[in-house]
């Protein structure tokens, strides 16, 4: 049976949010949140890694003991700031607080001024992480309903899918290394180097594992075992919110799965757009 959808949309600095997470107060509260310097906040646009780095770093600061991450949910262990449960939850989170934020730079910039905050940056080639947010919002009963494909590419290409413009997202974040104790990663060099990308967030973060503890983490954090474990794989999460009959959280786990969803048409819109949007910038990614 098709559940009702729920896509109330709450806008908060002209961008939109899902209504069933987010306030205008926990919008605020986030904006003026006030960081530690021993707090870890992982920033994402959505769909480019969120779960995957809480889960590596949940594994990382356990020593690479799966205790945590086969019992307690990501938005538990790792909540996200701007979501409506987040302020109870930050009472009772142990230091060092891992934190998530799906915000731009731009909105937490002036809570962030002056802390040794470590962020931990994850930006993914825009082609996938527009196919993975479509899908996303085939099962998200909170996310609009868009019929085809290249009606969604048109609002992710003009900024107006929620969370806002991957393009903003990935410049604010990018372009201000100097203001932030930030580590960059890709999604693609996570998939590609796995071993390689633990050691050095694990160094960032001034944890030292030991070598068997590493195989750990990387062991539980593979997309395979992740897909398995119910406290990442969204499971928990009731039908009437995420449709688990028209799609998996969890979905491919690749890169490049663009190529099986656009045609050539879009890929030269999507060029068009993307060399337009980041003239402004002197950022540089070779996603493969
Ligand atoms: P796909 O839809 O392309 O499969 P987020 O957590 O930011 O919402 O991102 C979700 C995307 O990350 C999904 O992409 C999901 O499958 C992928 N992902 C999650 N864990 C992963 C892992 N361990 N390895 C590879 N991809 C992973």
């Amino acid at each position: 049976m098709a559940m009702a959808r729920m896509d109330v949309t709450e806008t908060f600095h002209h961008i939109k949010f899902c209504g069933h997470l987010h306030t205008q107060e926990s919008l605020s509260f986030a904006q003026n949140f006030d960081f530690l310097g021993s707090d870890i906040l992982i920033a994402t646009y959505p769909k480019s890694g969120t779960t995957w780095m809480q889960q590596i770093v949940s594994l990382l600061l356990s020593n690479g003991n799966p205790q945590l991450v086969e019992t307690i949910p990501n938005w538990a262990r790792a909540p996200w700031l701007e979501q409506y449960y987040f302020k109870d939850l930050c009472r009772v989170l142990q230091s060092p607080r891992i934190l998530s934020t799906h915000l731009p730079y731009e909105i937490l910039a002036p809570a962030l001024q002056g802390s040794r905050t470590k962020v931990i940056n994850v930006i993914r080639n825009p082609k996938d992480a527009a196919v993975s947010y479509y899908f996303f919002h085939k099962m998200a009963n909170f996310l609009p309903d868009y019929s085809t494909f290249d009606e969604f590419l048109n609002s992710f290409l003009d900024g107006t899918v929620h969370y806002g413009s991957w393009f903003d997202h990935v410049k604010g974040w990018a372009g201000n290394a100097k203001n932030l104790n930030i580590f960059y990663i890709t999604y693609e060099e996570l998939f590609q180097d796995l071993g390689g990308s633990l050691e050095k967030i694990s160094h960032f973060l001034g944890c030292s594992l030991l070598p068997e503890e590493l195989s750990s983490v990387q062991r539980n954090s593979t997309f395979g075992s992740m897909k398995d474990n119910s406290m990442v794989n969204y499971t928990l999460i009731p039908n009437n919110i995420m449709d688990h009959s028209k799609g998996q959280f969890m979905r491919q786990g690749k890169i490049g799965d663009w190529k099986h969803h656009f045609t050539s048409k879009q890929n030269t819109r999507f060029n068009d757009v993307f060399n337009v949007e980041m003239s402004d910038s002197k950022l540089d990614f070779v996603w493969e």
